[in-house]
């Protein structure tokens, strides 16, 4: 039985000040921090609730009923959000990815798409809305989506062995619902889909061929993530990681492969091709090929916290500040004070930091920050 871990201090109660810089930054659209990294990715978490218990996001012993999700007042409400989105937008922000936990799970969340599609970006174009979920709830929701204006969707799959994605869910849902989900939105219209598995050694590294197979040739692209060592109450262990190379070998066992190059700077995934011009897989490496060096993302947590890095311990009261009836060139001057202040690189520097640096006590979780 595995033991129930509680993490040392709930770092969402130690918040870092927003402050308003006494000379206004002006919003010119482009802006770097201190590692000349600009702003182009915003992540919004909209829960900090999911349906689902995948052991390396919320592990089930530690969510439980006694878990203390945060209260709805702590919600960052629709119009906040929208407002931040804008003032984001006026410094570079031209993609937006819903997260959560489950980001289907916040009520009318069709409403807050409509809102990001009327925005548009300084040089007038409307901005890339994408929405990472579990699926669970795709087959209910994702015309709905489409007509509000999401543009994609991003599918996590652990695996297309039932009793597998039973055990990585932890919650029993069955695969065939999540297929039925994937179907829906490309039904809808809401591709091109990407696929996300996380790959942990030893339980359900067996599925990196079948899955492949399943969507070779179909239009969507399988990601595989290396497990990683976000938050606090996951258990990581490094031999549970498989290196995306191994992966690689394995596909490259059964297919000819050839790399693509980037299609954005800043993405996350490296590409790779079938020769046979069957479509193309990715790998997400933040652990054996960190991709810090050009690292455009900024995540809003589910109550208004600017966290600058994944891995971040803390992060900026932006809701506190936007409840204090601040101006919109306050706000503005402040977020880009804390984007021009950051220099977090953490997978960068996670082989050489001393344990005690490395160790994952303070981290926040990602159902709380967003993938
Ligand atoms: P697309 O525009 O759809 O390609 O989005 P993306 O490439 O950003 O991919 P996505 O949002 O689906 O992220 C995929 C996964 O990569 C996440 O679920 C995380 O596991 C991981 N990831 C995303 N951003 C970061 C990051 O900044 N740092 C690290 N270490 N991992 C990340
Ligand atoms: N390692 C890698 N990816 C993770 N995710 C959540 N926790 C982890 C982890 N420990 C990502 C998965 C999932 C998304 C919602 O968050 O990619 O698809
Ligand atoms: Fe929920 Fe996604 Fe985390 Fe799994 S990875 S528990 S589906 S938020
Ligand atoms: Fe960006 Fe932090 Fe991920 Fe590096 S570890 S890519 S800085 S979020």
């Amino acid at each position: 039985m595995s033991e129930r871990v509680i993490p040392v201090v709930d770092q969402r109660q130690r918040a870092l000040i927003a402050h308003v810089p006494a000379m206004p930054v002006p919003a010119v659209g482009h802006l770097l921090d201190r590692l000349h990294r600009p702003l182009r990715d915003l992540r919004i978490s909209v829960t900090d609730r999911c349906n689902f218990r995948c052991s390396y996001c919320m592990p089930k012993g530690v969510f439980d009923k006694n878990y203390p999700y945060l209260p709805q007042s702590d919600l960052l409400r629709f119009e906040e959000i929208e407002r931040l989105t804008r003032l984001f937008i006026g410094h570079g922000v031209q993609k937006i990815r819903l997260t959560g936990g489950e980001p289907l799970l916040r009520k009318h969340l069709e409403v807050l798409i409509d809102k990001l599609a009327v925005l548009r970006t300084r040089e007038g174009q409307a901005l890339d809305i994408t929405l990472t979920t579990n699926g669970s709830l795709l087959v209910q929701k994702a015309a709905t989506l489409k007509a509000a204006g999401l543009k994609r969707v991003t599918v996590s799959l652990d695996g297309l062995d039932d009793a597998v994605f039973r055990a990585m869910n932890d919650v029993d849902f069955p695969v065939a619902d999540v297929l039925a989900g994937i179907e829906a939105a490309h039904a809808a219209g809401l591709g091109p889909i990407k696929v996300n598995m996380v790959v942990k050694r030893g339980t359900n590294d067996d599925q990196i061929v079948p899955m492949a197979r399943h969507f070779r040739g179909t239009g969507v692209a399988l990601r595989f993530i290396e497990y990683m060592d976000v938050g606090a109450t996951n258990g990581w262990r490094m031999d549970e990681v498989l290196p995306s190379a191994e992966v690689l070998q394995r596909l490259q066992a059964q297919w000819t492969m050839v790399p693509l190059a980037p299609s954005a700077s800043g993405e996350t995934a490296q590409r790779w091709g079938y020769a046979d011009g069957q479509g193309e897989v990715g790998f997400i490496s933040s652990v054996t090929q960190a991709f810090c060096g050009d690292c455009n993302r900024a995540r809003l947590s589910t109550d208004g916290r600017l966290y600058l890095c994944l891995f971040a311990t803390q992060g900026h009261d932006l809701r506190q500040l936007i409840r204090s009836s601040a101006s919109d060139e306050a706000v503005s001057s402040a977020l880009a004070a804390i984007w021009q202040g950051r220099d977090d690189r953490y997978s960068a520097l996670r082989a050489s930091l001393p344990p005690e640096a490395s160790g994952s006590a303070g981290r926040v979780e990602m159902s709380y920050i967003g993938g």
